[in-house]
């Protein structure tokens, strides 16, 4: 993007940037569409509410419509930045906590204790109940790789593995604990994990508790190794780098890219000599946690059982953008940057892992993160930026608006609609709340019900280079084939779609 004249008029701008796009993905659809960029309006100082009847509209769109329910949701008049307003918006967490409809009955976990802070380090990793600490998991000789893993699991017996990311603090105990809870919700009210757009079931076979296995890697770094929560052996990365894939600092001179440590757990989770009955690795992350979902996602290694695996992707602050157009090219300050990786596939920043495959086929990156099973879940409410970097921007205002852009932008690559191993999620009343986006109907249903579409799908589904043709990719039907879309136009009870307050993560 050297060519990038920042004083040049915005259409030609677009122009160039949609060329620039062509170039680089020759395959992909041509037909990119100019967007107005929203920036500015979304940063104007409102803060109302918004309708409640709106965001339940969108929601239900989203089921047979997730481009238009995108596109809805990007025209909500109340996404105003909380922080270029320097006020927090209206929702109110106490409020929305008294909401609880569906899951008031189940006891909690609480977040376990933990010494140690997210600036100055961790002290130690604490006990959760119910899960244990595994520290014996060597991702090379002498290397461990320490995550929570549920207590007394039977191997032979999981068929289903959901493992979660931590957020921004590295808080791998406290979202380990999250995922516990919704667990329990599922677990508990049978009437929960609602595939269809009114929250109801659609009637698929309900999971067993100990079909599941729950995971949280803890992906710690240099200040935890100084205040003890890293032991001799473990790895440890820098800063947040674990969410793009770079190279670890530790233990010793081990530089170990934190996606290869998650094709080891999945080639572990795969291995029918370890776990037999599995069929399904769900990696769920939000926020911070989700960028690594996300960008995992775009980066990962092809693998023979990836059709069964599926990304939960929960307001993520930022994106690895698949194309080298953005909704809002706007800042000068980063025009020459704004589509590196971790924002885009370009640039000299990608991890080792990915750097080859990306520079010698750009496009079988983007197909194979077409055909993999993905799920954006986006709070209708969050509108905070997460990402406050110059290339986050170029995505969007915020949360939301990032989210919806990026929805379309697949569906731009794919031709028109998202693939069909692709779904959007839109939760009315939800901020950037971690538990109330995983513990809401549909996403029990994707976190612990779900067949991956991909896995069941057709095999063409399956083949990766079938995926992003522009012309043979367009969805014949309206919208995708999963069981959350058999959802016709019906009620939703006001007030029955709530909100949960456990905590606010910070990207
Ligand atoms: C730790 O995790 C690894 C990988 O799943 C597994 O092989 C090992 O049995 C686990 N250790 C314990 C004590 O469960
Ligand atoms: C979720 O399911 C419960 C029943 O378990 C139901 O009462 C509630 O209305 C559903 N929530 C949504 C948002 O559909
Ligand atoms: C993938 O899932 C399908 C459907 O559940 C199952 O038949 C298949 O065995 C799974 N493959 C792997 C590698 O687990
Ligand atoms: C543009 O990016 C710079 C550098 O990140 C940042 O300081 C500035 O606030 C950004 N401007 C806008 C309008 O976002
Ligand atoms: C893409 O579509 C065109 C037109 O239908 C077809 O000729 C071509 O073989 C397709 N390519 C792939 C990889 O499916
Ligand atoms: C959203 O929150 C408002 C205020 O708490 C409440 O009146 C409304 O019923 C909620 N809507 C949904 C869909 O939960």
């Amino acid at each position: 993007m050297k060519t990038f004249d920042p004083s040049s008029s915005s259409s030609a701008l677009v122009l160039g940037l949609v060329a620039a796009s062509l170039a680089s993905i020759p395959s992909a659809n041509a037909d990119i569409t100019q967007r107005p960029s929203n920036l500015h309006r979304r940063q104007a100082a409102s803060r109302a509410r918004g309708n409640t009847a709106d965001q339940i509209a969108i929601y239900q769109q989203a089921f047979t419509d997730p481009v238009g329910a995108a596109q809805a949701a990007n025209a909500l008049p109340f996404i105003a930045n909380q922080f270029a307003t320097g006020s927090l918006p209206e929702y109110n967490l106490a409020e929305d906590a008294a909401q609880l409809p569906w899951n008031t009955n189940v006891p909690f976990v609480p977040e376990a204790a933990v010494d140690g802070s997210d600036a100055g380090g961790w002290q130690a990793l604490p006990t959760i109940d119910g899960m244990t600490l595994n520290r014996t998991f060597a991702v090379r000789p002498g290397v461990t790789m320490p995550f929570y893993q549920s207590s007394g699991y039977d191997s032979n017996r999981v068929k289903r593995a959901v493992m979660i990311m931590p957020g921004k603090p590295r808080d791998c105990w406290k979202y380990t604990s999250l995922v516990q809870n919704a667990l329990e919700v599922y677990i508990t009210n049978p009437a929960s994990a609602g595939s269809n757009a009114d929250g109801s079931s659609s009637g698929g076979e309900r999971t067993s508790k100990d079909d599941v296995l729950i995971l949280g890697p803890c992906w710690m770094n240099t200040n935890d190794r100084e205040a003890g929560a890293i032991q001799d052996g473990e790895l440890y990365w820098y800063r947040g780098q674990w969410q793009s894939g770079m190279a670890s600092r530790g233990p010793g001179d081990t530089a170990l890219s934190s996606y290869q440590v998650m094709d080891s757990f999945m080639d572990t989770l795969f291995d029918k000599s370890q776990f037999p009955a599995l069929e399904t690795v769900v990696v769920a992350g939000h926020s911070l946690g989700a960028q690594m979902a996300q960008r995992y996602a775009v980066a990962k290694q092809p693998a023979s059982y990836d059709t069964n695996i599926s990304f939960w992707i929960g307001n993520p602050g930022s994106y690895a953008w698949l194309s080298p157009s953005r909704p809002n090219q706007n800042n000068a300050s980063c025009a020459d940057e704004y589509d590196d990786w971790p924002h885009g596939l370009s640039g000299t920043g990608l991890p080792p892992y990915a750097r080859e495959r990306v520079r010698d086929d750009k496009q079988q990156i983007v197909n194979a993160f077409l055909s993999r099973n993905v799920h954006y879940s986006l709070g209708l409410l969050d509108n905070g930026r997460g990402d406050t970097s110059c290339p986050g921007s170029y995505q969007g205002a915020n949360h939301l608006e990032r989210g919806a852009h990026f929805v379309e932008a697949v569906a731009d690559l794919a031709g028109g609609r998202l693939p069909r191993t692709h779904s959007a999620n839109f939760m009315p009343n939800v901020s950037h709340n971690d538990y109330s986006m995983l513990s809401y109907n549909i996403s029990l249903f994707r976190l612990f019900e779900e067949t991956p579409v991909g896995a069941v799908g057709s095999s063409s589904n399956m083949n990766g280079g079938a995926r992003g043709n522009s012309t043979t990719n367009a969805q014949g039907n309206s919208g995708n084939t999963s069981p959350a879309s058999s959802y016709k136009a019906g009620g939703l009870a006001a007030g029955a779609v709530a909100a949960l307050a456990f905590g606010m993560s910070l990207l």
